[in-house]
């Protein structure tokens, strides 16, 4: 395939900029939890907050296709991989503090979103507790609004730290930027860290709701090549009812297989292609359609050229 942007001249400019390290066409599969897709044109893990706004800046001035991957998973490539660059945060952005005022923490976008909420209840801090058995880090959870029926990440925010799309460092407040069920506008953003302000409570109070969250996790697949729900639920109704009562639970594209256990996880065990996937995506879509009329929505996103949207 001819390449539509002149990536060897980006890559001559990216290395000048310091704290970056830089590979070309890496595979994207591994750092994905679903584990398909193809590889990345460029791949820059950035080890400086300093790098962001000067990589930014030329990413905007390239005019290349470019995100940022957090955790993985909720980000799915298909097989061609994706023609831009990945930004993927490293060590740098992976820090918890108290403060600056009572009863807050501030984070680094990669810590995961259990360490904070360890880290917050360690400090007698309630609010993240829905969290517990969630994975991906706080900058994917901030950019799709991660949460659960019992609380979201964007509600209980103070401040995050970003920079925009034209490469200005700014500090975003809570109300000046919009939320929703699984949506926010700092998805926008490169997300360099959060500042939460929680409720003080007694650890074992903060412990026990840990534990039910972590109770309800069972009833979903765990420890599995999965990217956790699917789809996000339709308004009134649950995504996975609908596809269990279409009857598809197990329902299998290749390696990849909607779960036993909840209708709204689907399962890579046998070395899915990313094909597999999006073609057992569209089955389940059409077959939910034209039973029940309802028009299933991707909760994760996706990467790529030939991936549904
Ligand atoms: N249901 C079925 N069959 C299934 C699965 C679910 O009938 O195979 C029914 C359940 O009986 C229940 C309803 O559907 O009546 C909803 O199921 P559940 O309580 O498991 O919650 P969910 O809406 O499917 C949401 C989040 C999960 C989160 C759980 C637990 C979304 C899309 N999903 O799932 O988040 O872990 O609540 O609080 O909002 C994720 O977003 O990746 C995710 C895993």
């Amino acid at each position: 395939m001819t390449d539509l942007h002149d990536f060897p001249q980006l890559m001559t400019k990216l290395k000048t900029v310091e704290g970056l390290t830089l590979r070309e066409n890496e595979p994207l599969a591994p750092h994905l939890s679903m584990g398909v897709g193809g590889p990345a044109r460029i791949f820059a893990l950035v080890e400086a907050e300093q790098a962001i706004a000067p990589l930014v800046r030329e990413l905007t001035e390239a005019a290349v296709p470019w995100f940022v991957l957090g955790g993985g998973s909720n980000t799915l490539a298909d097989d061609s991989g994706f023609q831009g660059v990945v930004l993927s945060l490293g060590r740098a952005f992976r820090k918890t503090e108290a403060g600056p005022e009572l009863h807050q923490i501030t984070v680094g976008a990669a810590t995961p979103l259990s360490a904070v909420m360890n880290f917050a209840k360690r400090r007698g801090l309630s609010g993240l507790e829905w969290a517990a058995g969630i994975p991906g880090e706080i900058g994917g959870a901030l950019a799709g609004n991660a949460g659960t029926a019992q609380g979201d990440t964007c509600s209980l925010i103070e401040r995050v730290e970003v920079v925009d799309r034209q490469g200005n460092r700014l500090i975003r407040h809570q109300g000046e930027f919009e939320f929703g069920y699984r949506y926010s506008t700092l998805r926008r953003d490169v997300i360099l860290s959060a500042t939460f302000t929680l409720t003080p409570d007694t650890p074992e109070a903060i412990e026990n709701r840990i534990k039910q969250a972590l109770e309800k996790r069972w009833e979903q697949p765990i420890g599995v090549r999965c990217s956790g729900c699917m789809f996000k639920n339709p308004q009134g109704d649950y995504a996975g009812r609908l596809i269990d009562q279409a009857g598809l639970k197990g329902l299998r594209v290749g390696g990849v297989q909607v779960s036993d256990k909840h209708a709204n996880f689907f399962i890579n065990d046998a070395e899915a292609s990313a094909g597999d996937l999006f073609e057992l995506i569209d089955k389940v879509r059409r077959v939910v359609r034209d039973k029940t009329g309802v028009e299933l929505e991707l909760e994760i996103r996706t990467v790529g050229l030939d991936s549904p949207r």
